[in-house]
């Protein structure tokens, strides 16, 4: 039995999914949507917030600024309420609306930037925001979870020893990559302490996070318009690059299964899936990290209109498994 008495205090570290009966390979997925925030980014969120306090940025009346397509506003937005603290993301149209609605229920404010910036796309824009927000009111913390390594640190103290913990035999760990925290925190973590485990990250094709031509990204969590100040390519065995309608594939295989993932899961296991088939026979242990759960994302990933205004048929041709979806989806065409 577990008693809290503030939503940080409970997560879910030790959630495994086998999906060798569902994409053929061994490989394990770590579950991190079992949290009040209902994702990992409450870890990196709680840590960045605590060195905050410590170093005496963040006190009593200030107002926690941060941008964010989603996850980690939701797990701020927690934070910020059971600490009393004011709370503003900003965000963009690939913000879901059950996590602007979450936001908002915990006391937050949601800013919705449109345009995008000449460079650096729509983040670019959101950070432009921020930067001017916080010189205009000393009021505002802006965490800066691209650049803080307090959420690297979270995965390094947390992420990291819970899976060395768990799979002594570890040989490949897939990580998918939005501010490359998760990925920092766990490849540092590997490399100095299980030299021989390999960190893979699993990056959206469009994102220009390890290089190649930036390119419309629909899914949020994962890819980047802008480097982010966090990563450390020496730290990182190989990368991934995987398609969306590959993630979208992914997602609803593993929906036809009963587990409703979020985008960036089907991004992780297919680029993680990909990684394994080229290396047949090689019997190797394998753990991808699962981000969040499905539900944020059921008016997306999971919504046939939305599916087809983005995809077109060829997103339905290979929905078609997934019953409603399918069904749906053909009536319109
Ligand atoms: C949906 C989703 N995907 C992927 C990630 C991994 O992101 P990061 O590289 O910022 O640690 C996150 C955040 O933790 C997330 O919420």
């Amino acid at each position: 039995m577990a008693v809290i008495s503030v939503p940080t205090d409970y997560n879910a570290e030790d959630l495994y999914v086998d999906l060798r009966s569902i994409v053929g390979h061994q490989l394990f997925l770590k579950c991190e949507g079992f949290n009040f925030a209902g994702s990992i980014k409450l870890k990196a969120a709680t840590e960045m917030v605590e060195a905050a306090e410590e170093s005496g940025a963040l006190r009593p009346g200030c107002v926690l600024i941060e941008s964010s397509s989603g996850n980690l506003g939701v797990a701020l937005s927690i934070i910020a309420a059971s600490k009393g603290y004011d709370f503003l993301c900003v965000t963009d149209a690939r913000c879901n609306r059950s996590a602007r609605r979450f936001m908002e229920a915990m006391g937050g404010q949601v800013h919705i930037v449109t345009e995008p910036a000449a460079s650096g796309g729509l983040l670019g824009a959101r950070i432009a925001l921020v930067q001017r927000l916080c010189a205009s009111d000393k009021r505002y913390v802006w965490l800066n979870q691209y650049a803080n390594a307090a959420n690297w640190r979270a995965h390094y103290r947390t992420t990291a020893p819970a899976i060395a913990r768990h799979f002594p035999r570890l040989n490949v760990l897939f990580i998918g990559t939005g501010t490359t925290g998760t990925l920092m925190g766990c490849a540092r973590y590997f490399r100095k302490l299980h030299r021989h485990v390999r960190v893979v990250a699993v990056d959206s094709v469009g994102s220009v996070t390890f290089g190649g031509e930036p390119g419309c990204r629909m899914i949020p969590g994962l890819g980047t318009s802008v480097k982010p100040a966090l990563l450390d390519e020496s730290f990182v065995d190989d990368v991934v690059h995987v398609r969306e309608v590959d993630t979208i594939r992914a997602c609803h295989r593993l929906a036809r299964h009963g587990f409703l993932f979020g985008g960036s899961t089907g991004t992780v296991v297919s680029g993680a899936v990909e990684w394994l088939a080229q290396r047949p026979g090689q019997n190797l242990t394998a753990v991808a990290i699962a981000p969040d759960l499905g539900e944020r994302y059921l008016d997306t990933i999971y919504h046939a209109s939305w599916l087809h205004a983005l995809y077109g048929d060829e997103m339905l041709h290979h929905t078609r498994g997934t019953a409603n979806l399918a069904r749906v989806a053909e009536r319109r065409v």
